[in-house]
């Protein structure tokens, strides 16, 4: 992981950006806290008393979110150093005591790494939720998935619940191109499709482009899991896929649903999914 820091470090500065722009807070977030509290009903501490674990946590907003809502213990991974830096900065910022929270370097798809972060000594079912935004579309491959659900299986108590966002795979599939955020920073976002085979896995790159020149500041590439493929490395990772719904908008936010700034939707499709599992000998 030589180049982590090329590839991050603007990428990092980037999604800070984006991140605060309140459509992306009040849609992965708000679908994610819904689906883990108890009631299923996002409000006022409804997370009371929870210990969640956020993986691919990037800048601690998220985890600022479920504070938030009443978790009482939040951990964080995220392989790049950078970000790690950043949440740790951005939740003692906020006041969040330090005693609550813990973020660490780890790759989310190393089952190594995942242990030395986290030892099972301590953590063995200890969470009672554990999230991610749109993190798997990092991985490789089912097998590097399924790496990371059979170790979050092991540190989810036993009626815990996974819940993860990812990018909607119809919309590469379907989409050869398109852009977004373009009036709303320096800099606007081009997703193109690099798929050209039914059979493989869709994958997309996504490129910041400086807004007044149009020239590539830089690009990833991420894998756009269909609903079979996490149903599958879930089963293999010792879960159950309970729901696979798309994401949905806080109707408290204040935003009208139907802006064209609106990136909860591309065309038709919905941006994103929300992934609900359990663990599959309940
Ligand atoms: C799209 S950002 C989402 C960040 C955060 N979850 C949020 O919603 O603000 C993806 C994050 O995943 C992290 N990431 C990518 N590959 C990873 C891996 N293999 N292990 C851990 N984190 C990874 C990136 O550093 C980045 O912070």
């Amino acid at each position: 992981m030589s180049d982590i820091n090329d590839q991050y470090d603007p990428y990092f500065q980037c999604y800070n950006a984006v991140k605060s722009d309140p459509l992306y807070y009040y849609c992965g977030e708000y679908t994610t806290i819904k689906e883990i509290s108890q009631s299923g009903i996002y409000s006022d501490n409804c997370l009371s008393g929870m210990k969640i674990l956020d993986l691919g946590c990037g800048s601690g907003r998220t985890i600022a979110h479920l504070f938030e809502k009443g978790a009482s213990e939040a951990v964080g991974l995220d392989l790049s150093p950078h970000m790690v830096e950043d949440a740790i900065r951005f939740l003692t910022e906020i006041g969040i005591p330090q005693d609550k929270f813990l973020i660490k370097q780890a790759n989310c798809f190393s089952s190594a790494e995942l242990y030395n972060a986290l030892p099972l000594e301590q953590y063995s079912e200890h969470f009672d939720a554990i999230t991610a935004q749109y993190l798997h579309c990092y991985a490789e491959n089912l097998d590097k998935l399924t790496e990371s659900f059979l170790v979050s299986n092991k540190w989810l108590k036993r009626d815990g619940v996974l819940c993860f966002t990812a990018p909607n795979p119809k919309i590469a599939t379907e989409f050869e191109y398109f852009q977004e955020l373009a009036e709303t920073r320096n800099f606007f976002l081009q997703f193109k499709s690099l798929t050209h085979s039914k059979e493989q896995i869709p994958k997309e790159k996504l490129a910041f482009n400086n807004l007044e020149t149009g020239k590539e500041l830089f690009s990833v590439s991420t894998f756009l899991y269909q609903i079979n493929h996490f149903r599958e490395a879930l089963n293999r990772g010792g879960f159950e896929l309970i729901s696979a719904k798309g994401l949905e908008m806080n109707p408290n936010s204040g935003l009208n649903l139907d802006d064209d700034r609106n990136i909860l939707r591309v065309g038709e499709y919905s941006d994103g999914y929300s992934f609900k599992a359990k663990n599959n000998s309940i």
